[in-house]
C-alpha cells in the first residue's frame, strides 16, 4: 500500500463501478478496495476484470460482472445484478468509456451513435435504474466526463460531444437529486496514461502532435492513480461540499 493509500474512508461502503477491467476504472477499483469498499465490477472485458480482481487487496471484495453496457438491456441487467449483490448502491461511479475519432470528411454518424451509446446512455441508464438503491443523504454518484467536454479536440468530435452532454447531464442531475441530498460529481481527466489514449491506431487521420502540447506542467500525461485517488476523494465524505461542478483532473492543462 502507498502512502497515498493509507485511509480507510469506505469501510463498509457499496461501490458499482463500471469500467474496471482497465485504466482509471481498474486503478479505482485498486484505491476503492484498499480504502475497505466492497466493489461490483462491471466491463465488457473479461480478462480486464480478472487482471484487476488480481492486482486488488482483497479479492472477496470484488465480484466481477461482463456487461457490455452500450446495449440499454444489458445496462438494465448489470444494474440489477449490481443491486443483488450490494444490496444498496453507496457510490455509483461511471468510469466505463471509449474513444473513437470521428473527422468531419466522411463522419459517420454510426460512431457517433456508438460514442453517445456508452459514453452517455450507459450511465443514464444506469443512474435511472441504480438511483432507488442510493441512500440519501451519503450517496454519491461520480460520472466521468473529459476536458473534451470543454476544451477542444480536433478529430474527437464525437466524443466530445458525448462527454460535453455527460457534464451537462450532471450538472442537471445533481439539482434534481438536491432534495435527496445525493451528490453528483462530474469527473473530467484531461490526458491519462491508458490504453484509451496510448493506442496510437485510434489517432488515424488525425494531428496528434495537438494532444502533447496539452500536457504543460510535466510534459507527459497523467497517471490512473492521480485519478482514481481524486475519484476516491470524490465519493467519500471527504468530498461532501464537491456537487454538481466539474471537477476537472488536467495536470494543468486547461490554463
Ligand atoms: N485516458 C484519458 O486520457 C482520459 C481523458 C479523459 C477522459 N477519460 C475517460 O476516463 C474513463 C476511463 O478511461 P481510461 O482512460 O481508463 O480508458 P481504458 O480504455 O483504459 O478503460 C476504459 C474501460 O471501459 C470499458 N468499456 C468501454 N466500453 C464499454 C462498454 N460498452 N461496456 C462496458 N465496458 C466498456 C473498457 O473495456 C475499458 O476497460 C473513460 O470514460 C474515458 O472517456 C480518459
Amino acid at each position: 500500500m502507498t502512502e497515498r493509500q493509507s485511509m480507510n474512508r469506505y469501510d463498509g461502503k457499496r461501490v458499482f463501478l463500471t469500467g474496471a477491467g482497465s485504466g482509471i476504472g481498474r486503478a479505482t477499483a485498486v484505491r476503492l478496495v484498499a480504502e475497505g469498499a466492497t466493489v461490483f465490477a462491471v466491463d465488457r472485458d473479461t480478462e480486464g476484470l480478472a487482471t484487476t480482481r488480481e492486482l486488488v487487496d482483497d479479492p472477496a471484495r470484488l465480484t466481477c460482472h461482463t456487461a457490455d453496457l452500450a446495449t440499454e438491456d444489458a445496462a438494465v441487467a448489470a444494474a440489477g445484478a449490481g443491486v443483488a449483490e450490494l444490496g444498496q448502491v453507496d457510490v455509483l461511479a461511471n468510469v466505463a468509456g471509449a474513444l473513437r475519432t470521428t473527422p468531419m470528411t466522411g463522419l459517420d454518424l454510426g460512431d457517433y451513435r456508438w460514442l453517445f451509446a456508452i459514453n452517455l446512455f450507459a450511465p443514464v441508464t444506469l443512474c435511472r435504474e441504480l438511483l432507488p438503491h442510493v441512500p440519501d443523504r451519503t450517496g454519491v454518484i461520480l460520472l466521468t466526463t473529459s476536458t473534451a467536454a470543454t476544451k477542444a479536440h480536433p478529430g474527437m468530435t464525437g466524443y466530445a460531444a458525448s462527454k460535453g452532454a455527460l457534464l451537462s447531464f450532471a450538472v442537471s442531475l445533481s439539482a434534481e437529486l438536491a432534495p435527496r441530498r445525493i451528490r453528483v460529481v462530474p469527473v473530467s481527466p484531461g490526458g491519462v496514461a491508458t490504453p484509451l489514449t496510448m493506442d496510437k491506431e485510434r489517432f488515424d487521420g488525425i494531428d496528434v502532435s495537438w494532444y502533447a502540447r496539452t500536457y504543460p506542467l510535466w510534459g507527459k500525461p497523467g497517471e490512473p492513480e492521480d485519478l482514481a485517488a481524486a475519484i476516491a476523494f470524490a465519493g467519500s465524505a471527504d468530498g461532501a461540499y464537491l456537487n454538481g461542478t466539474e471537477f476537472r483532473l488536467d495536470g494543468g492543462s486547461h490554463v
